[in-house]
């Protein structure tokens, strides 16, 4: 029997195509790739986060030389908003990567890893996060939830421990 999964989302080139509060978000995000501390790699990420109450949670990369040490911006500003507001729903997350010695010509996909996290607490809160992907200029991706970017997951689900 075949089966086969299909994956949609919005594709925009123009940011005004965004309601006003994802604007700013993705505007942040961009912002924050220049407070990223990423000395080794040079592969600057930027990642914001627009919780319940209207806070917004900023991340960047963080690395370290011993390299597995390091963060992705998504997991640094993930575990920010729940640590700071355990309570608060992550509405969206708006990922940018500015790397120093080229422009990527394409949205930063979120890794393996992150995604994971981001399913992690879209299941908790009960309500879709959604994902957006950006370049410093003009090209948006938009998700409407996490979990879709990480099809035959492994989550909280399966320990039954609901
Ligand atoms: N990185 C992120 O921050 N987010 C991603 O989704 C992909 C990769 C960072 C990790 C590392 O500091 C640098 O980019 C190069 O891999």
């Amino acid at each position: 029997m075949h089966k086969s999964i299909t994956l949609e989302y919005e594709y925009f080139t123009d940011i005004k195509c965004l309601p006003l509060e994802l604007q700013k978000l993705v505007e942040v995000a961009r912002n924050n790739t220049l407070q990223a501390y990423a000395p080794y790699s040079h592969f600057r990420v930027g990642a914001a986060i627009l919780l319940d109450n209207g806070v917004i949670i900023n991340g960047n990369n963080q690395e370290n030389a011993s390299y597995p040490q390091g963060m992705c911006a998504e997991r640094v500003a993930m575990f920010q908003a729940s640590a700071l507001y355990p309570e608060q729903a992550m509405l969206a997350i708006a990922i940018c990567g500015n790397p120093e010695n080229f422009s990527l010509n394409h949205p930063l996909s979120p890794c393996g890893g992150c995604r994971q996290v981001m399913l992690e607490y879209e299941k908790k809160q009960r309500h879709n996060m959604k994902v957006i992907l950006c370049t410093m200029k003009d090209e948006l991706i938009v998700f409407e939830n996490a979990s879709m970017l990480l099809p035959f997951n492994f989550s909280k689900d399966d320990l039954q421990t609901k």
